[in-house]
């Protein structure tokens, strides 16, 4: 009679702090020891030469939304957990979008009814808040964040989403008083209208001029007013899809004043520069999102935030639209920059690119790796330590690397519904071959073994860093150790 349910053995496991030798037992679909010859398991994986890593946590992803430019996303709550999970990531953190004038409890139910019957791997939601209205910011969201909707994303461009500088107060106040962590999309509207308008004026309405309309200098104005909102409320924010040194050198110099900024960067600015939007004909769509990506400079900012702890979380930012008239040429056979739905997927190779290039390269430790993919965004919004590690008592996510094992990146491996990959041809080193959630496996041998509606909701408890008891004078304040620790400083 075994012990336990399963049992990894002889693997190298890996948290945010350690790397180490040991097996791991599941029992109930969590994680009950760690350590040598715990007895059998009802099934049991040999894991001799492979890296035994916690389940990724997907902080930034957008599945079954319509965008801003009206169109839905290629993936839906199946195809968009699928592809995550086939890539080592275990739980995701999608968006529920409040269209305005729409009631955010409603939108939050809209979004249940899509997710519950076909996500394969557990979810939560952040909110997005388009319209803060007095009934959203008094009532709606109290509510909302006690129900476990614990972050929400405000955005300062894009003409349906974006809030002035007076209703991103509104919303940081509301944050502030239920302990709710906000995530910001901090780019200057104004710049970008200005310079689209008169790039399309003088006829540049190809998708390499989304780039030129999209500035770095509109991307460091707009994280320095939202760092200088965060702290006249004294209210954390976390400034995601950082694409710029510009918007970095921002977000650290605020850090290093200790206030409680954290930032995200995402694969397209690793991997990706402004010139992939000048491929031929309208290719250039299919790298159009926002911010966009920049330069080889800019890249290795990046790398250097990652490696330094500017950063703490490495999301994806999936945001996916086929290249066709469903998604990016919706408007037609030749949108101009302003028509194209913006965003590319990468739910599926974060990971991987990231381990590879990151990990293999030796520009992060793996333990930094784990927390940039898992600890830290588990940690964030409010998971942790259920979700994003390897522990007694959290929940047995755990994805099964093979170090060695080389692959070149084409869409056919994957498993969204896009159409094509913007980092096909990369070759990787490192992948994820067995995937576990809850205690389950559901991906070996690249065959999918969970079933539509596996997936959970994860009602979030508030992010340590911004929860309202660690709003106290500043000099005891303790979210200033936390939010230290977190950015591994
Ligand atoms: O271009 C992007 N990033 N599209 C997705 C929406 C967003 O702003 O994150
Ligand atoms: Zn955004
Ligand atoms: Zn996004």
């Amino acid at each position: 009679m075994s012990n336990f349910d399963l049992l990894v053995r002889n693997g190298t496991v890996a948290t945010a702090s350690d790397t180490f030798a040991a097996d791991v037992a599941v029992k109930d679909g969590r994680i009950v020891a760690l350590g040598e010859d715990l007895g059998t398991g009802a099934n049991e994986i040999d894991a001799t030469g492979k890296l035994v890593l916690p389940g990724g946590v997907e902080g930034h992803c957008h599945i079954e939304q319509i965008s801003s430019s009206r169109v839905m996303t290629a993936d839906d709550f199946y195809s968009g957990t699928v592809s995550a999970v086939f890539g080592g990531t275990t739980t995701v953190i999608p968006f529920a979008a409040q269209q305005r004038g729409a009631s955010l409890r409603q939108t939050v139910e809209d979004y249940h009814a899509c997710a519950g019957p076909k996500a394969v791997i557990d979810y939560g939601f952040h909110l997005i808040i388009s319209d803060p209205s007095d009934q959203v910011i008094g009532q709606e969201l109290p509510a909302l964040i006690k129900d476990g909707y614990t972050s929400f994303k405000v955005y300062m461009t894009y003409d349906d989403l974006r809030l002035d500088d007076y209703q991103m107060l509104e919303v940081l106040s509301a944050a502030r008083r239920d302990g709710a962590m906000v995530m910001v999309h901090a780019e200057n509207h104004d710049m970008i209208r200005w310079l689209s308008q008169k790039l399309l004026d003088g006829g540049h309405w190809q998708p390499q001029y989304h780039a030129v309309s999209h500035s770095r200098a509109g991307e460091g104005e707009a994280a320095h007013r939202a760092i200088a909102l965060s702290r006249l409320m004294d209210q954390p924010i976390l400034v995601v899809h950082v694409s710029s040194q510009e918007a970095m050198d921002e977000i650290r110099l605020a850090q290093d004043k200790g206030l409680k900024i954290f930032a995200e960067t995402c694969p397209q600015y690793l991997f990706l520069t402004a010139q992939d939007l000048e491929k031929d004909g309208m290719d250039g769509a299919m790298f159009c999102c926002s911010p966009p990506p920049r330069d080889a400079n800019d890249q290795e900012a990046m790398w250097r935030g990652l490696a330094n702890g500017t950063f703490s979380v490495f999301s994806s930012d999936h945001a996916p639209y086929r290249y066709d008239e469903s998604g990016k040429l919706a408007a037609g056979p030749q949108p101009t920059f302003k028509q194209i739905a913006n965003g590319v997927p990468g739910i599926e190779l974060r990971l991987p690119l990231l381990f590879s290039e990151g990990v293999g390269k030796g520009r992060i430790d793996l333990n930094r790796f784990v927390a940039l993919t898992a600890t830290n965004v588990a940690k964030l919004y409010g998971l942790h330590p259920q979700k994003g590690t390897i522990a007694v008592g959290s929940d047995a996510d755990m994805a099964i690397w093979d170090p060695d094992l080389e692959q070149t990146i084409e869409h056919a491996m994957l498993h969204d519904n896009v159409g094509y990959t913007p980092y096909a041809g990369i070759k990787l080193k490192g992948w994820p071959t067995t995937v576990v959630s809850r205690g389950k496996v559901v991906v070996s041998d690249k065959t999918l073994h969970a079933e539509r509606g596996d997936g959970k909701f994860l009602p979030r408890a508030c992010s340590p860093a911004a929860e309202p008891l660690n709003r106290l004078e500043p000099e005891m304040d303790p979210a200033r150790n936390f939010g230290a620790d977190l950015l591994g400083r």
